[in-house]
């Protein structure tokens, strides 16, 4: 029998004018700020599954083998019957290793990018005929509802310490809000990077390749497209390092000249070395993500990691 699997998109981005409030606000502070969500047009999320084979980035590869390990503990934490929202999906890569085991009612990936993840959607449709796909493409660091009913129990899957984004009190709010759309029935698998020795995470934004700086300045390019700014993309610089005191990697594009750049009538004067700050990525010690996890409502937590302690999965429920 040729059962074939269905697959639902709904389009709930916004308007390309919202982005571009937020996008023009964003450089007109000082420091210049770009959201990190703006890296993933279809170029930028190419990147990324770029960057994840770079061998420097250890996080894809280690997640990776965590969740291959321990898959079958993790479907049992996880029960039956159950809608599997995943936010940031990209390529859907992590859930392929998890669909037959977990084998949810439904999987409800969210990502911002909206062609990329209509691709995935579709190919993940035709390798899991069984499997109920309902793909949103939306924001999801804003509110937003899922746009499809279920009276499923919810269990939300939240990989690749994507949740270091998001400053501390953000990741705490964040995860209240998973905490509320899961339910007391529910539970979260998150996926954190760990704090460790900072030339490794140095060398992990730093690959020698390339791939990270090209992603970093993709979003210039992105801009340029989009929004019709005149980024000379050429007199940018990737530059990555690991702040101690914010317990962050910091990636900043650093002007490497005085210029002048237009984005949607505004002229903006860069002055030779200054930066904007494209993104924040946190990393987590073992007692903060569970000091997190019960501060957003969450009592039970089981942790998994690494011999090396390099990075954590966490099933988080009640
Ligand atoms: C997708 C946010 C988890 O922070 O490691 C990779 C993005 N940036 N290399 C990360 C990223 C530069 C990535 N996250």
């Amino acid at each position: 029998m040729n059962s074939l699997s269905t697959v639902h998109f709904y389009d709930r981005s916004v308007e390309i004018d919202d982005h571009g409030d937020e996008i023009l606000t964003g450089l007109l502070e000082k420091p210049r700020t770009l959201s990190p969500k703006f890296f993933y047009d279809e170029k930028g999320s190419e990147l990324f599954t770029e960057i994840t084979r770079q061998p420097e980035y250890y996080l894809t590869r280690v997640e990776t083998a965590l969740l291959r390990k321990h898959v079958d503990e993790i479907s049992e934490l996880i029960g039956e019957d159950f809608i599997l929202v995943e936010y940031g999906s990209g390529s859907s890569e992590k859930i392929r290793i998890l669909l037959d085991s977990l084998k949810p009612a439904i999987y409800a990936p969210l990502d911002i990018s909206g062609e990329y993840l209509a691709q995935a959607a579709q190919a993940l449709g035709r390798e899991f005929p069984w499997l109920e796909v309902h793909a949103t493409c939306v924001d999801f660091t804003g509110e937003f509802e899922l746009p499809f009913t279920s009276t499923k129990r919810r269990v939300s899957f939240f990989p690749g310490s994507s949740i270091g984004n998001f400053d501390r009190s953000e990741a705490q709010s964040f995860l209240g809000r998973i905490r509320n759309l899961v339910g007391d029935a529910g539970g979260l698998l998150l996926g954190v990077d760990m704090k460790k020795d900072p030339r490794i995470l140095n060398e992990a934004y730093n690959d020698r390749q390339g791939v990270t700086a090209a992603f970093n300045l993709n979003i210039l390019v992105h801009l340029n497209r989009e929004y019709g700014a005149d980024f000379n993309v050429e007199s940018f610089r990737h530059e990555a390092r690991y702040n101690e005191e914010e317990g962050c990697i910091q990636m900043f594009l650093k002007s490497e000249q005085d210029q002048r750049v237009n984005l949607m009538g505004t002229c903006l004067e860069f002055t030779q070395g200054e930066k904007i700050h494209t993104e924040n990525s946190h990393k987590y010690t073992v007692a903060e993500v569970e000091e997190m996890a019960n501060e957003a409502g969450f009592s039970k937590i089981r942790t998994w990691q690494d011999d090396q302690g390099l990075f954590g999965l966490f099933y988080l429920s009640n």
